[in-house]
């Protein structure tokens, strides 16, 4: 089965056709992260414009890199939410207009399961259940047990910021620019991550939920007693910051493994998971268990390969269905 997935929830105007939910034919994501660079984050009015220039050449050339043609798609999935609205919506009626013209059955995917799906992407094995999913992008940190494909309950989620914001927060608090995952993380490697003892939130509550309000307080206040020396200390705070950030998620997933002892494997999704440093230390939490990965970065941020993969296990996972019944769900379940 072959599906023309589509994602526009942000500032990332992506296509992608995928087969089986695995085989990746193309994946074309055009970026406008680099406008946003100046201003700090996404201004949502500009990323809607820019969803309007890019969505129809992303979609001619994802068509033309696969070598296909719309008569060869055999269902389109689209980002129903969440996201930015107007950006979401360029994608939606670029989506329902080609449905419509071609006669292709269209499925709404929610983001996050999106995200959930890019680990199926080109990957040799299949996986094991249950699994546990660490979920953490610039708009949701969640941990989910996952029972199947597109089954399974969210045990954790973020009681304040995501910890991409908090990335984000707090490169901008640095000096760095956006997206501050990627600069906080390339910073950090020439600091020291002892250097500033910043606090991992809930440590002594039995809970999978995070928070990181407050380690961000921190960093202000740091940034504020040491402002004369920033240049100087930017490297070790980066590091000290993004070290905690990144126990905090390890800990979490180390409780959730003593509450779900029979997890097969553990996942990690989402754009803080393209994070080096993260990965290293999810590993040696979840010590013997396999840590399965987005195969390449792209996968790990806002694509619409994941997209079209969450469409396909959407609809092979409830055949009974008709394909046209999933975009007129309105629920915001996954
Ligand atoms: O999944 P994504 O592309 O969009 C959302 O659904 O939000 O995630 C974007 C987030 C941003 O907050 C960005 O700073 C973060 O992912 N990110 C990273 C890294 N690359 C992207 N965070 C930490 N380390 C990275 N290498
Ligand atoms: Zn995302």
């Amino acid at each position: 089965m072959i599906i023309l997935g589509i994602e526009t929830s942000c500032d990332e105007t992506s296509a992608a056709i995928v087969r089986d939910g695995t085989e990746v034919l193309c994946n074309i994501i055009a970026s406008t992260k680099e406008v946003f660079a100046q201003s700090g984050g996404v201004v949502p009015e500009d990323a809607a414009r820019r969803q309007v220039e890019l969505i129809l050449p992303v979609l001619h050339s994802a068509i033309a890199e696969a070598g296909l043609a719309y008569t060869d798609i055999d269902a389109i999935a689209v980002t129903k939410g969440p996201g930015l609205m107007g950006s979401l919506l360029v994608g939606v009626m670029a989506a329902r207009t080609l449905s419509f013209i071609h006669n292709i059955p269209l499925i709404g995917v929610h983001h996050t399961l999106g995200h959930l799906s890019s680990v199926w992407l080109e990957q040799e094995d299949s996986p094991e259940f249950p699994c546990l999913t660490l979920s953490v992008s610039g708009g949701h940190s969640d941990l989910w047990l996952r029972t199947s494909h597109t089954d399974g309950k969210r045990i954790g989620k973020t009681r304040d910021d995501a910890a991409g914001e908090a990335f984000d927060k707090g490169a901008a608090m640095l000096g760095l620019p956006y997206p501050g995952g990627p600069s906080i993380s390339k910073s950090a490697n020439s600091g020291d991550p002892s250097a500033f003892d910043f606090p991992i939130a809930l440590l002594k509550e039995p809970t999978c939920d995070f928070s990181f309000s407050g380690l961000k307080n921190s960093l202000r206040l740091a940034v504020l007693k040491h402002a004369g020396d920033l240049e100087k200390l930017q490297s070790n705070l980066a590091a000290s910051y993004q070290e905690a950030i990144c126990a905090q998620l390890c800990h979490r997933v180390a409780h959730a493994l003593t509450l779900y002892p029979d997890v097969k494997e553990v996942h990690v999704v989402g754009g803080v998971s393209a994070n080096t440093r993260l990965r290293e230390m999810l590993q040696s939490t979840i010590a013997a268990r396999a840590l399965r990965t987005p195969k390449t970065i792209p996968y790990c941020t806002d694509n619409a390969a994941m997209i079209a993969a969450a469409g396909y296990f959407l609809y092979k996972d409830n055949p009974k269905q008709s394909l046209d019944a999933f975009i007129t769900s309105t629920s915001t379940s996954l």
